[in-house]
C-alpha cells in the first residue's frame, strides 16, 4: 500500500527529525479543541485502531448515549483526518492495535439541564482497551469527542499512553441564531447544533422571533406564522421542533426557545394589528432626532402592554413554546423597548400624560407575564435591559433571582458587574467580544455617509458594533474581568451571537466557524497556560488544525491563516518564538 509523504514519516520512530523537535510541538501535532483541563501523555505514541475497532458500554441502553456511540464509531471509521502538520510522535507497532473504547457511565438518569455534570476522564494504554468514565450521558459525550480528535491517518491511527481528565470552568457555552431576520431551514439548524457540539458547547439560543418575520408555528396561535412568516415554506413547524430538539438531546445540547417580548415584535401584527404600537411605521421619520425614532432598526412594532388582549395572545405562545421546547430556561427578550413606538399609541399617551411613566408601562407587561412562566417551571432569561435600561427598566422587586437570568450585551464586563452585584445570575454576551455580524457594514440603504470619498471609514466598517470580531478578541475576552469571587460565581457562561440581518445559510457557518470555537475554549478550560500567561499564539496553530477538522466534517469554517503558516509552524506570528 503505498502511503502518502506524511504518513511514511510517522513510521520514523527515531533520529534527528524527532530527536529535534521541541515537547511543546509534539503536543500541538496532535489536537484536541477545546484543550482539555489535564492531558497527561509522557511519552508521545500512537498505535493502529483495529479494523473491527468498537465502542462498548456496560451500562443498559440509553437512547441518547447509545445514539452517540452509533455516530462517533461512524465518524472514527471513516473521517481520516490528515494532520496539517505530520505528527512526529512515535508510532509503535510492537504495541497491539487499539480494539476496544469502554464506555461507563454513573449516572445515567440526570437529564441535560444547566449545571449537568460533564467531567470525564479517558484513558488509553499502550496495551489493553481504552477506558472513558463519565458521570453522566453528556459528560461521555464530551469524551468521545475527545477521544475522536485523538484518531487520524488511513490507514487509522489513535494516540495511546495517556490519560486525560476534563471538565468544563464554565456551565453555559452557547451560540445564539437569529431565525427571524433571514430564514435557515431545518438542515442548517442541526448542522450548527452539530458543530455545537463537538466543540463541547451545550447551549443552542434560539433566537426565533423577531419584527422581521415571526417563523414558529404555534399551535394555537397558528395565524402568528401564518401571516408573520415569510412565507409557508419559510417557517418552523412542531415536527421541525421536535427534530432540533431531539437532535440537540443526542449531542448534549440544550435548545433554549427565545420569544423576544415586548419590543422586537412588528410580525405579530400580521396576525394581530391591534395587540402591536406603531406596526409597519417609518422606523426613523423624517427630520426626526434619533431618540424619537419608533425601533432601532427598520422593522417597528411592540406588544401593547395595555390591551388585554396582548396578553391572551402571548400567554398562549408561551405555554405553547414550553410545550414544544422541554429546556426550564425560557428566554423572554425585553431588549430594546424604544420609547416613540409606544408613545406612537393613543392609550399610552394618556396612560403617560396621566403621570405613567415608560418603566411602569414595562413593570405591567413583565408582572403580567414572568409570573406565567414561573408558573410554567421555567427559569426566565431576559436580555439586561430589562433593569439597566435608562427609559424602559423594571423594579428588581418585580423579578426574583431565584427565577430569573440576565443576559449582557452592552459595556462590555461593566454591565456583567451590575447584574451580578443585584444579585442576578448573568450570560456574557457582550456586543465588545461575542457578536459575530459586527463589522460587516450598515445593512440601512441610502446612507449619505458614503457621499463622502474622505475616509475610508465611512460608515466606521458599517455596523454599529464595528469592528469586526477576531478570534482572538472571543478568545482573549474574560467573562469575570473584574467581579469579585462571590459575584464571579454568578456568571453562568457565555453566548457567541448571530444576528441575522446580513446572514442565512449561504454564510452561516463561515461566520460562526472557527470564531464561536474560540469561545468555546476558552470557557472550556480557559486562555491561560499553567503559568498563567494567555496561551493564544500556541492556540493559533490548534485552532488552524482544529479548523481543517471542521470543515472536513461539513462544517464550512473560514480560514484563519493562509496554509503556508500551518505548514511552516511559528513562521507568521509577531515574534519569533523564544524556544
Ligand atoms: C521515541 O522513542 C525513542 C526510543 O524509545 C525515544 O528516545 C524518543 O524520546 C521517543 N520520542 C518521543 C517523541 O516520544
Ligand atoms: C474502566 O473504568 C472503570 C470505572 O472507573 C473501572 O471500573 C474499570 O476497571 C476500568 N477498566 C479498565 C480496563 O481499566
Ligand atoms: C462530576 O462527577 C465527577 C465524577 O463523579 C466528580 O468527581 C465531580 O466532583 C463532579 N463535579 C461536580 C461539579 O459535581
Ligand atoms: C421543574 O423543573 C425542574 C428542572 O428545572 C424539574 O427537576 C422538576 O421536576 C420540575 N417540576 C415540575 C413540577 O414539573
Ligand atoms: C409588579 O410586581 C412587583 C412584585 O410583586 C410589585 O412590587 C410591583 O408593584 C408591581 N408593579 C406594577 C406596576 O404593578
Ligand atoms: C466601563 O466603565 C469604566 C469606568 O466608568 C469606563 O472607563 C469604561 O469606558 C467602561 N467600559 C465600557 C466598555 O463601557
Ligand atoms: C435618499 O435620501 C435623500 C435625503 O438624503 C432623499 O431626499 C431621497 O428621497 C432618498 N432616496 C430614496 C430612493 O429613498
Ligand atoms: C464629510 O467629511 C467632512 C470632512 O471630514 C465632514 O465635515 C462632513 O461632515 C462629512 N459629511 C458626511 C455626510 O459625513
Amino acid at each position: 500500500m503505498l502511503l502518502p509523504f506524511f504518513n511514511s514519516i510517522l513510521i520514523i520512530s527515531t533520529g534527528l527529525a524527532v530527536l529535534s523537535v521541541p515537547i511543546s510541538t509534539v503536543e500541538s501535532t496532535i489536537q484536541v479543541w477545546p484543550k482539555p483541563r489535564t492531558f497527561s501523555w509522557p511519552q508521545p505514541q500512537a498505535t493502529l485502531l483495529s479494523p473491527t475497532f468498537t465502542i462498548s458500554t456496560p451500562n443498559q441502553i440509553h437512547l441518547h448515549l447509545s445514539s452517540a456511540i452509533k455516530r462517533y464509531l461512524n465518524l472514527i471509521q471513516t473521517e481520516h483526518h490528515i494532520p496539517l502538520v505530520p505528527p512526529t510522535l512515535n508510532f509503535t507497532t510492537s504495541t497491539p492495535p487499539l480494539q476496544t473504547l469502554l464506555v461507563s457511565v454513573s449516572d445515567l438518569t440526570a437529564p441535560l439541564h444547566h449545571n449537568v455534570n460533564e467531567s470525564y476522564t479517558l484513558t488509553i494504554p499502550t496495551w489493553g482497551p481504552a477506558n472513558l468514565t463519565a458521570e453522566t450521558v453528556w459528560g461521555a459525550m464530551r469524551g468521545l469527542e475527545t477521544f475522536s480528535q485523538l484518531v487520524w491517518g488511513d490507514p487509522l491511527r489513535v494516540a495511546v499512553g495517556l490519560f486525560i481528565w476534563d471538565a468544563p470552568l464554565f456551565a453555559h457555552r452557547g451560540v445564539l441564531l437569529d431565525t427571524s431576520r433571514n430564514y435557515y431551514p431545518v438542515e442548517d439548524i442541526l448542522r450548527t447544533i452539530g458543530a455545537i457540539s463537538v466543540n463541547k458547547m451545550n447551549v443552542f439560543h434560539w433566537h426565533i422571533t423577531d419584527s422581521h418575520s415571526f417563523p414558529l408555528l404555534v399551535p394555537s396561535e397558528p395565524d402568528l406564522a401564518a401571516k408573520g412568516s415569510y412565507g409557508p415554506d419559510m417557517l418552523y413547524t412542531p415536527y421541525d421542533v421536535n427534530r432540533i430538539v431531539q437532535f440537540g438531546l443526542e449531542h448534549g445540547v440544550r435548545v433554549v426557545p427565545e420569544i423576544d417580548t415586548p419590543a422586537h415584535t412588528g410580525s405579530w401584527a400580521e396576525a394581530y394589528p391591534d395587540i402591536i404600537t406603531c406596526a409597519n411605521m417609518f422606523w426613523w421619520p423624517a427630520g426626526s432626532k434619533w431618540e424619537d425614532r419608533l425601533a432601532s432598526e427598520p422593522g417597528t412594532g411592540q406588544l401593547n402592554p395595555l390591551n388585554p388582549k396582548t396578553y391572551e395572545v402571548l400567554k398562549r405562545v408561551i405555554n405553547d413554546v414550553a410545550t414544544l421546547f422541554p429546556e426550564p430556561f425560557y428566554h423572554a427578550g425585553a431588549d430594546e423597548i424604544i420609547p416613540g413606538c409606544w408613545k406612537a399609541d393613543p392609550a399610552i399617551q394618556s396612560f403617560l400624560s396621566n403621570g405613567g411613566t415608560l418603566s411602569q408601562l414595562l413593570e405591567i407587561f413583565v408582572n403580567s407575564t414572568f409570573p406565567y412562566i414561573v408558573s410554567l417551571n421555567r427559569t426566565v432569561v431576559y436580555w439586561e435591559d430589562v433593569i439597566l435600561d435608562a427609559n424602559n427598566k423594571v423594579s428588581t422587586t418585580a423579578l426574583p433571582p431565584e427565577h430569573t437570568i440576565l443576559q449582557t450585551w452592552n459595556n462590555g464586563h461593566n454591565n456583567t458587574k451590575k447584574i451580578v452585584s443585584s444579585g442576578y445570575r448573568a450570560i456574557v454576551s457582550s456586543a465588545d467580544f461575542y457578536y459575530l455580524d459586527c463589522g460587516h457594514g450598515g445593512f440601512v440603504g441610502n446612507d449619505s455617509q458614503y457621499d463622502n470619498q474622505t475616509s475610508g471609514t465611512s460608515g466606521n466598517g458599517g455596523s454599529w458594533c464595528a469592528p469586526f470580531k477576531t478570534w482572538q478578541t472571543i478568545y482573549d475576552y474574560d467573562i469575570t474581568y473584574g467581579l469579585s469571587k462571590e459575584e464571579a460565581n454568578l456568571v453562568l457562561g457565555g453566548e457567541v451571537a448571530l444576528w441575522s440581518e446580513q446572514a442565512d445559510p449561504t454564510v452561516l457557518d463561515a461566520r460562526i466557524w472557527p470564531r464561536a470555537s474560540a469561545m468555546a475554549e476558552t470557557l472550556w478550560s480557559g486562555n491561560r497556560d499553567e503559568t498563567g500567561k494567555k496561551r493564544y499564539a500556541e492556540a493559533t496553530d490548534r485552532l488552524n488544525e482544529w479548523r481543517y477538522r471542521m470543515v472536513r466534517r461539513g462544517i464550512g469554517a473560514e480560514p484563519i491563516q493562509p496554509l503556508w503558516c500551518i505548514r511552516n509552524p511559528g513562521m507568521c506570528n509577531t515574534v519569533q518564538s523564544a524556544a
